[in-house]
This record gives structure tokens, C-alpha cells and sequence, in this order.
């Protein structure tokens, strides 16, 4: 193998398509998945490549600092793909702890590990953070976040991602361990938990369930199909430089209640139903406190530099995904049972 490349948190949305993708693309790559395997992340997500000869999982909880120290010991890791968080901004402001924990102190372990592996022998090797936008703050109706704007973040999830940041960019200005980071815009797609807007707003309409729409549905997201951060991570990778961050982002931007509206006509459509029947199902709840008003990101930088862009209208991301939760009915149950159906009465039955 010409590389062993550590990827965390490859058992949950967007790591499930990294790891696939590095498998797939880059087999003289070793692909070693550590994931603690918390609600978020499942091995089924990885079912079709989990055989393959250049992938391994390894169940790992990032807080452990020695779990953390042994797998680099095993491996002699040449780069990391760092995803592994508590994601989830309404679990942030539920509980806050675990996005500490994890999001904090389980990547300034995985930063001690690799400088410690590394041991100043830099050349070929990378740490590879992967952040959020939600870094940047909020913005009001108009500009877009750059790689310059300032820091702002506002919920317990954004600060803890934002704090995240601040060490990566620590290490290298401190110790010159080769960094990068991108900060991406919202990704939908197949196998997100559907905690998330898409997926939770799809797995409603087929039950016939209410679709809480928080506030008055006016926030407004950026959205970019999973498989393209993929691709962008991908890139970036390889052509990224050191130190460097990239903004990714759709291009993309729909107030809440617009795209809640277009998944309704879609999956009338697909299920058969009539014209404006899942409509009905739209109830505005309490707001989601701190709610950030607007996303929306600049990735002129990515796409100038490196030639990125989307390969995936949002049209045809929509079809697809709503497709894929429509096909994968087992999944869909299998996610939704135990801990998630105890965590959904008590988010929806506070907002009321
Ligand atoms: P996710 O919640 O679907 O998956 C997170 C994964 O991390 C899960 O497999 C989980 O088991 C694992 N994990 C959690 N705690 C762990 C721990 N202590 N040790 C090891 N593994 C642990 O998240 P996602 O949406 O796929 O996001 C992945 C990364 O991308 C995160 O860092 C997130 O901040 C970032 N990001 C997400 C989005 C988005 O729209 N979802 C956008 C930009 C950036
Ligand atoms: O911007 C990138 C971020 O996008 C990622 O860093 C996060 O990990 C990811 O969860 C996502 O954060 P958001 O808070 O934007 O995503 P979420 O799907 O939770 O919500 C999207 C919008 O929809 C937001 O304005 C809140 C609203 N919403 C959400 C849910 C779950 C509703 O109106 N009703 C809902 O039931």
C-alpha cells in the first residue's frame, strides 16, 4: 500500500462517503475507519465496500486518549481525515458536554498523536480537518462567509467545531504540523441520520407525520450534495496547501420553508399522493434558540484554485436522495427505533 490514511467518524453521513470514495478511487491507499459507532454512526453505511482489501474499521472513541495513541502505533498513519463529531446543533443545545468531549479533546488527541508519530518527519504526511461554516456565525440577507471572516460561532456545536479550528491552526503555527481544513455549507444525501432537515422532513411525509418547520421557516441554508464534499475532501487532499483552508460550498441557497414546500410536491409526486396532500402535514413549532439566520458560503478560492465545483443540480440531489430513503426502508427503520424515537418525542414535544 502507498499510503495508510486514518479517516475518523467514517461510520456516520459524509465520512460514509469519504471512506467509499478514497476505497474506491485510491485502492494503494489503506483506508483504516475508527469510529466510536455513537447513534450517528453505522457499519451499514459501509456495507458494500467492507470487504474490500484496502479498508479496515477500527472502533475507536476519539476521547480515549491511549485508543487514540495505540491505533497510530498500529498503523504509522501517513495522513488523517479528520470527521468524527457530535454533529447535531439541537442536541448542542440539549447537552452540551459530549460536543466538548468529542469535538474538543477528541481532536486534540488525534493532533498529540500525529505530531507524536510524525515526530517532526513531515514530508508526505497530513492532518486533514474537516469543519463547518456554522464556524463563521450567522449573516443577514446579503455576503457570503470567506475564508477571511471572522470567527463568530453561536451555538454549543458551532463553538466547539470553531474551537476545533483554533487548535489545528495552532499545531501548525506552533509545532508546523501540516494542516489543512475546509469549512462546508450544508450537505444532504443518502444515509443522514434524519435528525437533519431532509431526511427528517422525508421520513415524516411518507409516515404522514407533522413537519416541524421551526419559526416562521425564513432561515435560509446552502446546500451541497454529500457526494460532491466528498469529491472537494478528495481533492483538496491531494492539491490542498498546507496551512491552507477552503470554504465548499452549493451555491445553493433555499429559505427553509421553500425547500420543505419542494420535498412535499416531490414526494407527492413519487408516492402517488394528491397534489398538495403532504402540504398539510407543515406545522411551524418554537424556534431553535440562538436559530442562525443565514448561511451562505464563498468557495471562489476552491473552485479558482483547484478547479472544484458541484457535479450535482439540486434537482437531481433531491430525486436521488429522496429515492434513497424511499428504497431503503430497512435502513430508515432500523435507524429510527431505540435511542432516536425517545431523543424525537423529547425535542418535538418541548418545541410543542
Ligand atoms: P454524523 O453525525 O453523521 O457522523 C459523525 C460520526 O462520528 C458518526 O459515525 C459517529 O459515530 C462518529 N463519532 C462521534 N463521536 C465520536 C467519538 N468520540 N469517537 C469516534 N467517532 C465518533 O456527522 P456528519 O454530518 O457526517 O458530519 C461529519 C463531519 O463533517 C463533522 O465533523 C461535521 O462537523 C462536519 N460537517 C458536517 C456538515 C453537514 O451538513 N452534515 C457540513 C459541514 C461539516
Ligand atoms: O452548515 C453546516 C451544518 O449544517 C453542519 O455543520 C451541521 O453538522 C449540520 O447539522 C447542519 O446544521 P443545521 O443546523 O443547518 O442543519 P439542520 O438540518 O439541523 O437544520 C437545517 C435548517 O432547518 C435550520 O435552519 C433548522 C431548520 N429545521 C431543522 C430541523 C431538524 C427545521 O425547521 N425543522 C427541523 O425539524
Amino acid at each position: 500500500m502507498k499510503k495508510t490514511i486514518l479517516v475518523t467518524g467514517g461510520a456516520g453521513f459524509i465520512g460514509s462517503h469519504v471512506v467509499r470514495r478514497f476505497v474506491i478511487k485510491h485502492p494503494d491507499y489503506l483506508i483504516v475507519n475508527a469510529d466510536k459507532l455513537t447513534y450517528a454512526g453505522n457499519l451499514e453505511n459501509l456495507a458494500d465496500i467492507e470487504k474490500f482489501p484496502n479498508y479496515i474499521f477500527e472502533k475507536t472513541d476519539i476521547v480515549d486518549k491511549k485508543a487514540v495513541v495505540d491505533l497510530f502505533n498500529k498503523y504509522q498513519f501517513d495522513g488523517v481525515i479528520h470527521l468524527a463529531a457530535e454533529s447535531h446543533v439541537d442536541r448542542s443545545i440539549d447537552s452540551p458536554d459530549d460536543f466538548v468531549m468529542t469535538n474538543v479533546v477528541g481532536t486534540v488527541n488525534l493532533l498529540n498523536a500525529a505530531l507524536a508519530s510524525w515526530n517532526s518527519h513531515f514530508a508526505g504526511k497530513l492532518f486533514y480537518h474537516v469543519s463547518t461554516d456554522e464556524v463563521y456565525g450567522t449573516l443577514g440577507k446579503k455576503g457570503s462567509f470567506t475564508e477571511k471572516t471572522p470567527y463568530d460561532p453561536k451555538s454549543p456545536y458551532s463553538a466547539s467545531k470553531a474551537s476545533s479550528d483554533h487548535f489545528v491552526r495552532a499545531y501548525f503555527n506552533t509545532y508546523k504540523l501540516p494542516i489543512i481544513i475546509s469549512n462546508c455549507s450544508n450537505n444532504y444525501g443518502p444515509n443522514q441520520f434524519p435528525e437533519k432537515l431532509i431526511p427528517l422532513m422525508i421520513n415524516n411525509i411518507k409516515n404522514n407525520k407533522p413537519l416541524p418547520v421551526y419559526g416562521k421557516g425564513e432561515n435560509i441554508r446552502d446546500w451541497l450534495y454529500v457526494e460532491d464534499h466528498a469529491a472537494a475532501i478528495d481533492l483538496i487532499y491531494h492539491k490542498g496547501g498546507i496551512g491552507e483552508t477552503y470554504n465548499i460550498g452549493g451555491n445553493n441557497e433555499w429559505k427553509n420553508i421553500d425547500l420543505v414546500r419542494l420535498l412535499c410536491r416531490i414526494m407527492d409526486r413519487k408516492l402517488g399522493r394528491k397534489e398538495g396532500s403532504s402540504e398539510k402535514l407543515i406545522t411551524f413549532v418554537k424556534d431553535r434558540p440562538g436559530h442562525d439566520f443565514r448561511y451562505s458560503i464563498d468557495s471562489s478560492k476552491l473552485r479558482n484554485e483547484l478547479g472544484w465545483q458541484p457535479s450535482v443540480s439540486f434537482e437531481e440531489g433531491l430525486e436521488k436522495t429522496v429515492d434513497w430513503y424511499l428504497e431503503n426502508t430497512r435502513w430508515l427503520e432500523n435507524v429510527v427505533s431505540g435511542e432516536y424515537e425517545k431523543y424525537y418525542e423529547k425535542m418535538y414535544l418541548k418545541r410543542g
